[in-house]
């Protein structure tokens, strides 16, 4: 009898396809009515597969042992309240830094150079003269880092390579040459050109980018955003955006997504992109190769080679 579990949203096709190979999965994002789904497997689903988990669905699954998450960032798991409960939590970290870091930087010259605007000139047929906007460089500019994690030092790696200078911030880094260390986020927003916001979701990372943040970053800044929307002031952000207070967002991701404020798209000086920081071939094959190593791991009863909790 194979072990039964509740995938609770899309993952790609190759890793659910080796999920449903082990395990008779049942899928709660696809069930019309998700609460009759789950009255009728929640006596035997011993195993999630996915996030968007919170005490309350733990506590309608009594046998639940494990949630692999498809992600590096579980920000979407209750972890605490699956600590409590026994529940192990797997994620899916170091595959994605170097996806991550690569579109941030992509991210970075789309906004200074203007690509998107850029692009669209060209499709309507228009060619650059000097009527097209000039634009700035990323040469020689201050990046702050807010989370010095593993994909936040692939971001700097890359933007030192760029002749960028670095600094950053992290509640628990400790100072690590050769980047220069603050330990306070609003003195490192102002001595930024660019905000790179890539430190973990949550509770307590909460609006951490606040108004004075950005205000610090100031109406020179730009505010690159590839971690999670509840990072950010959004309503904030939004308003110095449309009135000049920031020069503009770079972002992949958005406080409530997909539906995202209709006042982004009046924006000039933002770039927007579809929280797909790491959709590569080769890194979602990884990661959907650890959330099956973290699930077989787990039936075999061995170590689980990225867990959290
Ligand atoms: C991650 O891995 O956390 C990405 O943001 C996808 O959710």
């Amino acid at each position: 009898m194979t072990i039964e579990l509740l995938q609770t949203h899309k993952l790609l096709d190759s890793c659910e396809a080796a999920i449903a190979e082990r395990f008779t999965v049942h899928k709660l994002h696809e069930a019309e009515d998700k609460e009759a789904l789950i009255a009728r497997v929640a006596p035997n689903v011993r195993a999630i597969a996915g996030g968007n988990v919170d005490a309350a669905l733990m506590d309608k699954l009594p046998k639940l042992e494990i949630i692999a998450n498809f992600g590096v960032g579980y920000d979407s798991i209750d972890a605490k309240a699956a600590k409590a409960r026994n529940i192990r939590v797997t994620n899916t970290p170091d595959v994605l830094n170097d996806a991550m870091a690569e579109i941030t930087i992509g991210l970075m010259v789309a906004l200074a150079r203007r690509l998107p605007q850029a692009d669209r000139y060209v499709r309507e047929g228009r060619w650059p003269s000097a009527n097209f906007p000039l634009q700035s460089e990323l040469t020689g500019k201050t990046v702050g880092i807010l989370g010095l994690g593993r994909i936040g030092k692939e971001i700097a790696i890359r933007a030192q390579a760029m002749k960028m200078r670095v600094v950053y911030f992290g509640r628990n880094e400790q100072p690590s040459q050769p980047y220069i260390y603050y330990d306070n986020l609003v003195e490192m927003a102002r001595d930024s050109d660019w905000l790179v916001v890539i430190a973990p979701g949550g509770k307590g990372t909460e609006k951490i980018v606040s108004r004075e943040v950005l205000e610090a970053l100031g109406a020179r800044g730009y505010l690159v955003n590839v971690a999670r929307g509840t990072l950010v002031d959004e309503a904030a952000m939004l308003e110095m955006l449309q009135n000049g207070g920031l020069a503009g967002a770079a972002l992949d991701v958005f406080e409530k997504e997909p539906q995202m404020s209709d006042a982004f798209f009046a924006l000039e000086n933002v770039v927007l992109s579809p929280h797909q920081g790491s959709a590569t071939h080769q890194t979602r094959q990884a990661m959907g190769a650890l959330v099956v190593a973290n699930l077989d791991a787990w039936a075999n009863g061995d170590p689980l080679p990225s867990a959290v909790v």
